[in-house]
């Protein structure tokens, strides 16, 4: 048994009484050998298996694909039972509007329909996806909700706009602020716009994640602003997808974490990280330099080349790369931005945790939206021996609730709610790659979500059991 919590694993079953653990320990082996217990239900025989807290994703875009296809196979069948949704920048709520958006294409939505926190927790709650949601709101999402001009700063009655929706998704249940400075339609926005919806959010004791306004050459002046944001509302700090990106950029980490680490001295910080050596996001003719590889994930214009290499399909029209980019536009694509290295050594900081940043609607998606959890263990704990089994659970459970705030999940324990994977330690594995990314992982043995058996792995066909996901509402005392 695994509890999350980082320390050595231990022999033990776990008894489930309804939707919560009702005991854990070595006494009820004598009853029920190896077994995890679910009680009037099942006893699943885990000889062999680790048996761990359900893995929280830390930063999603599943704000819209939990309302279409609550099913959510895609991270059910890694073993995760909680996702972060909102993240860059981007959430559902708090907007509606009747026009015709130009597409969210990060969510895959095509419309705001969510005008508060308390509409789009009642859809999840209506949708019953098979996981768990705790909900981040997007900065940007909030200045398309209170300005019509994106390319410039708030002014003075937009930002108390956009304080008091916040306020309220805050008081709602929200747990809590996430920015995408990167994107053209927060870029505009200055530090201390972004700091004084920080301040909302300190009052309610949440969390403020970013992707930084840049990775590239000034990702250190993007920490510095995101920490002091940050350090100044007096929120924990979470940055986003952790990188490196770009050529002239790569061995940075050296630089960045050590700047975390000066950081945490003074102000809670945290990070999230995917385990691959490519990004993924929309088609931007900036991130396309014609050295690194970039594979397309999507295009309205072109669907039938997701999943081809921009540089092949450039040649074939005989033009450059930045011009195929804009032909195909709009679309996404996985960018080969990162270095190894960088990557292992993000991974391996003891303030980092996992999350997939997996894009749902993608036509060909990134591998890391079906992968990155069984990756982690198959890839950089067994093969690279990064860190112990149970550090690496500890980065997608009871860190990642800790960073989040999400209560009585990411661990196990008596009287914790009964989100519970059982995995194959030997054996887990991604399955998923760029060339066939839409494929389940193999070693999850069963997945138990609020003590419903969500998900058995070894199935003829992988499938979603039971959906028993709920809203998780963020609790400010
Ligand atoms: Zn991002
Ligand atoms: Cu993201």
């Amino acid at each position: 048994m695994i509890d999350g919590g980082g320390g050595p694993s231990w022999p033990g079953d776990v008894l489930i009484v309804g939707d919560r653990i009702a005991r854990l320990g070595e006494g009820l082996r004598e009853r029920l050998p190896d077994g995890l217990v679910i009680a009037d239900l099942d006893v699943i025989d885990c000889r062999g298996h680790a048996i761990a807290p359900g893995f929280i994703d830390a930063h999603t875009h599943d704000d819209a694909i939990v309302l279409r296809d609550p099913a959510c196979l895609p991270k059910l069948s890694q073993g995760i039972t909680t996702v972060v949704t909102g993240n860059c920048g981007i959430s559902l709520a708090p907007y509606a509007t009747r026009e015709a958006m130009p597409p969210l294409t990060l969510l895959g939505a095509d419309s705001f329909r969510h005008a508060t926190m308390s509409e789009y927790r009642l859809a999840v709650q209506a949708a019953q996806p098979a996981l768990n949601v705790a909900a981040l709101i997007g900065h940007t999402t909030l200045r398309f909700a209170a300005m019509t001009d994106l390319t410039r700063a708030a002014s003075s009655d937009e930002r108390a706009q956009m304080a008091r929706l916040l306020d309220a998704c805050m008081a709602q249940g929200a747990h809590g602020l996430s920015s995408g400075l990167f994107y053209e339609e927060a870029y505009a926005a200055p530090a201390d716009e972004v700091t004084e919806l920080a301040r909302v959010v300190a009052k309610h004791r949440g969390v403020y994640a970013t992707h930084l306004r840049s990775e590239m050459e000034t990702i250190l002046d993007a920490m510095h602003e995101a920490g002091d944001s940050a350090f100044a509302a007096g929120v924990p700090l979470v940055i986003s997808h952790h990188k490196c990106a770009g050529p002239a950029n790569w061995g940075r980490t050296r630089e960045t974490l050590p700047l975390v680490e000066a950081l945490a001295k003074r102000q809670q910080i945290a990070l999230d990280v995917y385990p691959y050596v490519a990004g993924s996001t929309v088609l931007r003719e900036d991130l396309v330099d014609g050295v690194i590889d970039v594979m397309l994930t999507w295009s309205d214009a072109y669907p039938e080349f997701g999943g081809r290499m921009l540089a092949d399909i450039a040649a074939e029209w005989s033009v450059d790369q930045k011009t195929a980019c804009r032909r195909l536009k709009p679309g996404g694509a996985c960018y080969f931005q990162m270095n190894e290295e960088d990557v292992e050594r993000v991974i391996a900081h003891p303030l980092t945790m996992i999350g997939s940043d997996g894009l749902p609607h993608d036509r060909h998606p990134h591998p890391r939206l079906w992968g990155a959890f069984p990756r982690v263990f198959a890839r950089y704990w067994r093969a690279r021996g990064l860190f112990t089994l149970e550090q690496a659970v500890h980065k997608m459970t009871g860190l990642t609730a800790r960073n989040f705030r999400i209560v009585d999940r990411g661990v196990l324990r008596a009287n914790a709610m009964a989100d519970v994977v059982v995995f194959d330690p030997a054996t887990i594995a991604d399955t998923a790659t760029f060339e066939a990314p839409i494929s389940a992982s193999l070693g999850i043995h069963r997945v138990v979500v609020n003590g419903e058996l969500a998900y058995a792995g070894g199935d003829p066909e992988p499938r979603t059991l039971a959906c028993a996901g709920r809203m998780l509402t963020h609790k400010s005392a």
